[in-house]
């Protein structure tokens, strides 16, 4: 059980850096060019869309309506905040919520995204599965998630993912997932490298220096500084083992 105090060194961190996960606009746009065009009739569910780099994008690159959930209440108003700076805040409704608990009634969506996030409910399967009433039949379900890239991943970086209760599994065990699940995959590629760097652990890199600076003495806050910096070290030396896959799919 982790302690008020991590919490708030974590959140202390990932709120300033703009988003909370690998990604960038390009993959969040070609995965949407997999799907059919978006109009103001459409309605997208993001799920856990920390503080909407990924919502921003959809926004822009679509017409439809997005509701965004996610269950840390500052991201949500820091999404708020971004949605009204860019004149985007009519067909974006941010909130907060529980990706467990969504209770929106069934065939809410065309569209529910979710960049990085299926991991929290404990599964791509069960994500997949207890999401899909939420869709429209012919409804389609665009989803990040963590995959092995190779079948010799290394005894460091298993741990460190078992460890962070983190459900890695091959791309093809995912696509073997979605199709047990009441779903045809349209396609999927894997996230290049930039949308790890660039966006995420460049800027998470920059902030961890500022918060050592901020927080030296004191064990706790360095110890939370730690384990993030360690898992942009096991990147940079494993980028050929794991990335994250995009998998698009539609509701049978
Ligand atoms: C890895 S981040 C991904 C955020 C964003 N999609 C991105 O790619 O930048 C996971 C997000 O899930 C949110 N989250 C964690 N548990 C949640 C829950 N039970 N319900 C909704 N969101 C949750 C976190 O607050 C965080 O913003």
């Amino acid at each position: 059980m982790l302690s008020d105090k991590f919490w708030n060194y974590f959140f202390e961190i990932y709120e300033a850096i703009p988003r909370q996960g690998p990604g960038d606009r390009e993959s969040t746009e070609r995965a949407l060019g997999l799907l059919p065009r978006l109009t103001s009739h459409h309605r997208i569910l993001d799920i856990g869309c920390g503080s909407g780099a990924q919502t921003i994008d959809l926004a822009r690159a679509t017409a439809a309506q997005i509701v965004a959930v996610d269950n840390h209440e500052a991201f949500v108003t820091q999404l708020v905040k971004r949605a009204a700076d860019q004149g985007l805040e009519a067909r974006i409704q941010a909130q907060v919520g529980d990706m467990n608990d969504l209770a929106f009634p069934d065939g809410s969506f065309d569209v529910i995204w979710c960049e990085g996030a299926i991991v929290i409910i404990i599964g791509f399967a069960k994500g997949l599965s207890t999401w899909r009433r939420l869709l429209v039949p012919g409804g389609h379900m665009v989803v990040s998630e963590l995959c092995w890239l190779r079948d010799d991943p290394p005894a460091e970086v298993k741990a460190f993912f078992e460890a962070e209760g983190a459900d890695v599994t091959d791309m093809d065990a995912r696509r073997k997932d979605i199709v047990e699940n009441g779903y045809r995959l349209v396609g999927d590629f894997v996230l290049p490298a930039v949308g790890w760097w660039e966006n995420y652990y460049v800027p998470l890199g920059a902030t961890l220096e500022r918060f050592r600076a901020t927080h030296a003495g004191d064990q706790e806050a360095l110890d939370v500084a730690a384990r993030s910096q360690f898992e942009i070290d096991i990147y940079r030396r494993y980028p050929e083992h794991f990335g994250y896959g995009f998998f698009v799919m539609r509701r049978l």
